[in-house]
């Protein structure tokens, strides 16, 4: 016997739906920029890993949503520009004061928001005609959930003050919304229990971090590795801050960028708490047990975005890859697999780490790779064996 016929809905016109998708744009947009900005400056490591982890979910989201509306409305004035109500969500969450309360309105309202007009939309949406919308909107909505779950009030939080945000109108014609960045970051902010200190931690020698196979010293002692370790957790969460602002001050940057920082600030979090749960399980050590230092993310934070591409992503990291082969090569040889198993994947994360260094140095340079490489060469000359500019090491 033949099925029985499926439904046939017919939910939201073209229009319609094209305007709920600008909405969504314009919120996650939002999300994924602010975030950016905050995340460096909240002191707490699981909230930072959190922002990370999220905001790389959204903008791929946004990613997604531009694709959803090119297919919807191509070529027309979409995504337009926020209308009043909108506007004045994004406006509260602008307007936040300290990263604790930047949070609250994030995921105590603008997500919850999102979520309930993307399940309002599924609801709706025809399953056939629309069945892009609603795999994609299931998606984006598991995503939500787990944001608000990690971040947020959960499941049981009070009802968003917007009922459909979907449905609220979109200006066409108008000019794009303006980003507003954050005043630039005097230092990150660390847990109140790590003692931050100008030279940083003491103990590490310059040995650890010289890319000479004749004079770079693996660390293989318990306490030099307990040292090491700490650091690079340190180093880890520099470098997702170093991305997180690369992307928040430049909102000019195109959007594949954007979409590039934000999976290197997740990265390099990662990365932090690999750390962080090595070094209780391996080391019999943990995070805040030694001092931390800036002075290295200050000196490249320092420098406009070419310049920070530069001495980062093509010089630090990739003089890093060299380094985490040489140590995981010799911690295989004393028997250290599970430490030597870590650098192996920071290895094969770098790879690409290294490729946005390339990829948007030369963008920044009209696409000349040469003209990159000369600012790359330039940088260079002022850095000492360990790539660091007055004598301070890099832990990496
Ligand atoms: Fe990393
Ligand atoms: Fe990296």
């Amino acid at each position: 016997m033949a099925p029985p016929p499926e439904e046939l809905r017919l939910g939201y016109d073209v229009d319609e739906n094209a305007i709920r998708f600008s909405n969504y744009f314009h919120l996650l947009r939002e999300l994924v920029h602010l975030s950016c900005g905050w995340l460096p400056l909240a002191p707490d490591f699981e909230v930072k890993y959190a922002l990370a982890d999220h905001l790389h979910d959204d903008a791929r989201a946004v990613s997604k949503v531009r694709r959803r509306l090119y297919e919807l409305r191509h070529p027309s004035d979409y995504p337009g520009a926020p209308a009043d109500q909108m506007a004045e969500l994004l406006g509260r969450l602008g307007a936040a004061d300290t990263p604790a309360e930047y949070v609250a309105v994030a995921y105590g309202e603008a997500k919850p928001a999102l979520l309930r007009a993307f399940r309002i939309h599924l609801e709706h949406l025809d399953p056939v005609s629309d069945e892009p919308s609603l795999r994609l909107l299931r998606q984006l909505a598991g995503r939500q959930e787990r944001h608000i779950a990690e971040l947020g009030p959960g499941a049981d939080g009070p009802l968003p003050v917007i009922d459909d945000l979907g449905a609220l109108p979109i200006q066409l014609k108008t000019e794009p919304r303006a980003l507003h960045a954050l005043p630039p970051l005097v230092e990150p902010a660390r847990d109140d229990f790590v003692q931050v200190t100008v030279e940083g931690d003491p103990f590490l020698a310059r040995e650890l971090y010289v890319n000479d196979p004749d004079e770079n010293h693996v660390p293989v002692e318990p306490e030099e590795q307990r040292h090491f370790f700490h650091a690079l957790m340190d180093a880890e969460i520099c470098a997702a801050e170093l991305m997180a602002r690369n992307s928040h001050e430049h909102p000019e940057m195109p959007w594949e960028f954007h979409v590039d920082m934000a999976r290197q600030t997740w990265d390099e979090m990662r990365h932090a708490k690999l750390h962080s749960l090595l070094m209780p399980k391996e080391l019999d050590c943990q995070w805040g047990d030694y001092p931390v230092g800036f002075s290295y993310f200050r000196s490249v934070y320092a420098h406009d975005l070419l310049g920070r591409l530069a001495l980062f992503n093509s010089t630090s990291e990739q003089k890093a890859m060299w380094r985490h082969s040489h140590r995981r090569k010799v911690l295989v040889e004393r028997g250290q697999e599970q430490i030597a198993q870590v650098f192996d994947y920071l290895l094969a994360d770098e790879v690409p780490h290294v490729h946005n260094g390339s990829r948007w140095g030369a963008h920044l340079c009209g696409g000349d790779e040469s003209a990159y490489k000369c600012k790359i060469r330039e940088l260079r000359e002022g850095l000492d064996e360990t790539g660091a500019p007055a004598g301070e090491p890099v832990p990496q």
